[in-house]
């Protein structure tokens, strides 16, 4: 089984193929990515208009490269998969119409995927993760803790009240004067810091620690962020350093006791699983990977996280969540919709920040 798979949903353009022989393990023949982050870092943030323009201008010739780098035309592929959402409208829909153009030119099902579907199946792509998995999904727009009990089949145990964690990481970036994306420049910076050396006035929350239930909340740790920068007035690189570190350190405790706290529920309802997984560009931090390794070792689970590149936005995550699907028989059709939201569990309570956000737009 051979499946092209495009992602559009943010500010990466990406294109990949992906082979499988029947069950045995899968082999990434071209994963490219289109980076958009130069057009974007002058905003401090992903411009939606501009993203779209931008998928636009690389997608038509990321997906020709990857073909050719796989050695497979067209008619070649079993199925052309495309992230239809959630994510930012424009992208998705550049991504989408690309997919389905391909796929109807060369008779191909289209396989219409949920980006953090994706994210939660690369476990399975890189490591073979049998069903049910805990799964710990962190990116820029999401936190979530789920039981994966199957493709398509996923049971939220917890989310976040206000930031993601993401977020989380790109805000305090940027209120200690690092760039965007903030994660990664935490962690590089974190690198020659040492938590608890600079002295602020009260040591950084974490939030909702030691209560109960799988929610997170990080809104009240960038307020005592702001309030000690702003009370420390010009921060030099050592200092930087050192506030990089206690970020760092705090959003991984704050992730790792509620994560503790839904391995509880995780045993209780299916004491045949045995795995933790991390997924999300988040999971690319590597204190965050050393802190829920040692989490899953004490509750006597395997942890895992796919490598740092596939935790990341890419184009394999959705040509394997393709593969998954296609083996099911699970395509769709060419008149699928973009969608800008599309909670993993239906039934899951979305993100309260969110629903704000969306009232608002739509009055
Ligand atoms: O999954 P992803 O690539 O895109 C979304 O679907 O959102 O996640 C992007 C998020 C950003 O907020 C970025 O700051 C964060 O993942 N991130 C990291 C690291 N690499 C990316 N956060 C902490 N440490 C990292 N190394
Ligand atoms: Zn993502």
């Amino acid at each position: 089984m051979i499946v092209l798979g495009i992602e559009t949903s943010c500010d990466e353009t990406a294109a990949a193929v992906v082979a499988c022989d029947g069950d045995g393990p899968a082999v990434i023949r071209a994963n490219l990515i289109q980076s958009q982050l130069s057009e974007h870092a002058p905003y401090g943030g992903v411009v939606p208009e501009i993203a779209a323009r931008a998928h636009l201008a690389y997608a038509d010739s990321l997906v020709r490269r990857a073909l050719a780098e796989a050695e497979v035309s067209p008619d070649d592929l079993d199925g052309v998969a495309a992230a239809t959402g959630p994510g930012l409208i424009g992208g998705l829909i550049v991504g989408s119409m690309i997919a389905k153009a391909l796929a109807w030119a060369a008779g191909k099902p289209f396989l219409a995927i949920n980006h953090l579907e994706a994210h939660a199946l690369t476990a399975r792509l890189t490591d073979f993760v049998p069903f049910p998995y805990l799964l710990l999904l962190i990116s820029g727009g999401h936190t979530q803790l789920l039981v994966c009990a199957g493709v398509g089949n996923y049971r939220q145990l917890g989310t976040t009240l206000d930031d993601a964690a993401g977020e989380a990481f790109d805000k305090a970036a940027k209120l200690i004067g690092l760039g965007y994306p903030g994660g990664p420049a935490i962690e590089r910076a974190a690198a020659s810091g040492v938590p608890g050396r600079f002295p602020l006035p009260r040591a950084l929350p974490r939030p909702l620690k030691g209560r109960n239930g799988c929610d997170f909340s990080f809104s009240g740790l960038k307020t005592a962020l702001r309030r000690a920068v702003e009370q420390a007035g010009a921060l030099g690189p050592a200092s930087v350093a050192d506030l990089a570190a206690e970020i760092e350190l705090a959003i991984c405790e704050a992730l790792a006791d509620r994560t503790a706290n839904a391995i509880e529920c995780f045993r209780q309802q299916h004491p045949e699983g045995t795995s933790l997984v991390a997924a999300g560009g988040v999971a690319a931090n590597t204190r965050l990977r050393r802190t829920l390794a040692a989490l899953a070792e004490g509750a006597g689970l395997r942890f895992v996280a796919p490598p740092a590149a596939l935790c990341t936005d890419n184009g394999a995550m959705i040509a394997w969540a393709g593969i998954e699907r296609l083996r099911l028989g699970l395509t769709d059709g060419l008149d699928a919709p973009a969608r800008p939201r599309w909670p993993l569990d239906p039934h899951g309570i979305g993100s309260p920040r969110l629903a704000r956000d969306l009232t608002a737009a739509a009055r």
